[in-house]
C-alpha cells in the first residue's frame, strides 16, 4: 500500500487550518507535523471534525529519517481536490526534499495550475508576460489560492475554480498606464469618478471580460469592488476581498503584523463571517494609517456606512 504522506506546517502562511486531504482508497494517509506545532489532540480533532477520518500522525523529525517517501504538500492539495474519486494515478506524486523545499514560499507550481484546467496555457502565459510581473504575479497568486480555500470550507460556494480566477486576475490592471485604466473604467458599469489608486479594480474587471471572453458576474463584481468594498457584498465577493487584503505578502516584513492577519487569514477557513467583520474594523485603522478619507471613493463609503455604521 503507497503511503502519502501531508506536512503540516505551522510557520506556512496558511498553517493548519488550511490542510486538507484527500481520502485515498488506494494508499495510507499519513500525516506529518511540523517542527512548531506540539498539539496533536487538538490536530486530531481537527481532522475529524473537517475531513471525517482519523488521522495517523508523525512528527516531522520521524518523517526526515524515511527514505524516498511520496509527500503531498498543501500547495498542491487545491489540485487534488478537483480530481473526483480519487484516483490516485491521475497525480503527481511529488518526490520531495524537505529541507530543501521552501516551505515559507506559497507560490504553487504553475504545471499545477494550467493542468488543473482552471485556465489555459495561453491566458495564463499572457498574464504573467504582459500584465502582472514578479511580485505583483505572485500576490495574485496568492489572492486565488487563499480565496479558493477559503471557498472550499464555505458551504454556500460550489465553483472554487471562478474563485481562485477572480483572485489571479484582480490586480490585473494595475500595471496599466494611468489613463488607460481610466478609459477602460469608464466603461464598467460599476465606475463612479475614483481616486486614482482606485481606477484599477473597475479596469480590471473589463480586462477580464475581454481577455478570457467570459462574464461571470462574481467574478466581474468582485474584481470591481475589490479595492473599495461597498455596500451589501455577495460571499464570493467578500472572499475576494478579505484574501486580497489578507495575503501574508502584504505583510512578510512586518512580523507582528504577519502573523495576526495570519491568525484572521485561519480563522476565516471555519468561521468566515467572523474574520470578515474583523476586516471591517481593520480597514478603518487602516484608512486612518494612511490618512485615507473614507469620504474620497464613494464606494468606499458605501462599505463603510453598511459595515461598520450599523
Ligand atoms: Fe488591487
Ligand atoms: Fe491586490
Amino acid at each position: 500500500m503507497d503511503k502519502i504522506y501531508f506536512l503540516i506546517k505551522n510557520k506556512y502562511p496558511l498553517s493548519l487550518y488550511e490542510e486538507d486531504f484527500i481520502l485515498s482508497n488506494k494508499g495510507k494517509i499519513i500525516f506529518v507535523n511540523n517542527y512548531d506545532y506540539s498539539d496533536n489532540k487538538e490536530l486530531k480533532k481537527y481532522i475529524k471534525k473537517v475531513f471525517n477520518i482519523y488521522p495517523t500522525i508523525i512528527p516531522i523529525d520521524e518523517f526526515l529519517r524515511l527514505n524516498n517517501v511520496n509527500l503531498f504538500y498543501n500547495d498542491i492539495v487545491f489540485y487534488i481536490e478537483n480530481i473526483k474519486n480519487y484516483n490516485l494515478k491521475n497525480f503527481n506524486i511529488i518526490k520531495k526534499d524537505v529541507y530543501k523545499h521552501n516551505w515559507n514560499n506559497f507560490i504553487t507550481n504553475e504545471k499545477l495550475i494550467i493542468n488543473s484546467s482552471i485556465i489555459s496555457k495561453h491566458i495564463y502565459k499572457k498574464i504573467k508576460k504582459k500584465y502582472l510581473y514578479s511580485n505583483r504575479f505572485n500576490h495574485a497568486l496568492n489572492v486565488g489560492f487563499i480565496s479558493y480555500k477559503i471557498g472550499f470550507f464555505q458551504k454556500e460556494i460550489n465553483d472554487n475554480n471562478s474563485l481562485f480566477l477572480a483572485g489571479l486576475i484582480h490586480d490585473i490592471a494595475k500595471d496599466i498606464d494611468i489613463n488607460k485604466q481610466k478609459k477602460l473604467a469608464l466603461n464598467n458599469k460599476f465606475y463612479i469618478d475614483s481616486k486614482d489608486y482606485v481606477l484599477h479594480q473597475f479596469a480590471g474587471a473589463e480586462i477580464y471580460k475581454k481577455l478570457l471572453r467570459d462574464n461571470n458576474p462574481d467574478i466581474y463584481t468582485s474584481i470591481s469592488f475589490h479595492c473599495t468594498g461597498k455596500k451589501d457584498m455577495n460571499l464570493f465577493e467578500k472572499i475576494i476581498f478579505l484574501s486580497d487584503k489578507y495575503d501574508p505578502l502584504r505583510y512578510i516584513n512586518d512580523k507582528n503584523k504577519h502573523s495576526n492577519k495570519i491568525k484572521i487569514l485561519q480563522d476565516s477557513y471555519l468561521d468566515f463571517s467572523h474574520s470578515f467583520e474583523y476586516l471591517t474594523l481593520d480597514q478603518v485603522s487602516y484608512f486612518k494609517s494612511k490618512k485615507y478619507d473614507i469620504n474620497e471613493n464613494y464606494y468606499s463609503k458605501e462599505f463603510y456606512n453598511y459595515y461598520l455604521k450599523k
